[in-house]
């Protein structure tokens, strides 16, 4: 017979995780949802606008995710690459696309530039290094951005010469780090 206390300890637990689930989670959300009630955040970046508009960790989402996006000027993505597909749609204003095409094994190298605008639209190659950046001082980048196989796992880099391997995972990414359970941290 299982004793009162090892049930009681049972119970709070499964308390605490289904409070736990139920923020982190669509469960009561109705179907069709306006994006402009839905989370936003810049999760500790300055300038970026995050929406999830449909996750893999909150929606449960198993192929797809599709991000919104806005940046204000001067802000962008770090230097980064990803090993799932990415397609952007820009939604308002322009900037720059910098991606590094997988030439160098070693690091990603000096990147080609692409300017992107309101209506453009570009899907960045599995684990090729990019950065997009608000480039124009005038107005907001906003972009729908679609990604194949979430939670993303991204490995950022400080510059384009730094190895690939040393590019330093960023696991669970900045909008995930609430809702996806990771082992604790030691905190000393
Ligand atoms: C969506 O939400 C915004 C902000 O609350 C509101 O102004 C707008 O009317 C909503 N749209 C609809 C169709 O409910
Ligand atoms: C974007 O493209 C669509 C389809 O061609 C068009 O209807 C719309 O007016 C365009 N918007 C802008 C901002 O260019």
């Amino acid at each position: 017979m299982a004793s009162p206390c090892l049930s009681f300890f049972f119970i709070s637990l499964l308390l605490t995780t289904i409070a736990e689930a139920s923020h982190c989670s669509i469960k009561g959300l109705p179907l069709v949802r306006n994006i402009t009630e839905l989370p936003q955040n810049d999760y500790g970046r300055g300038g970026l606008s995050h929406i999830t508009v449909a996750g893999s960790v909150i929606h449960g989402m198993r192929e797809v995710e599709v991000w919104l996006q806005t940046f204000a000027p001067g802000s962008g993505t770090p230097i980064h690459r990803h090993s799932c597909e990415e397609v952007f749609v820009v939604l308002k204003g322009s900037g720059t696309l910098y991606l590094a095409s997988s030439s160098h094994e070693k690091y990603p190298g000096q990147p080609q530039e692409f300017k992107i605008y309101a209506n453009s639209t570009f899907h960045v190659p599995v684990n090729d290094a990019h950065q997009v950046q608000n480039t124009n001082e005038h107005e907001d980048l906003q972009m729908l951005v679609i990604l194949s196989r979430p939670p993303v796992k991204v490995f950022i880099y400080e510059d384009w010469f730094m190895p690939h391997i040393a590019a330093k995972l960023k696991f669970p990414y900045y909008w995930d780090e609430q809702c996806l359970q990771t082992p604790p941290k030691d905190e000393l």
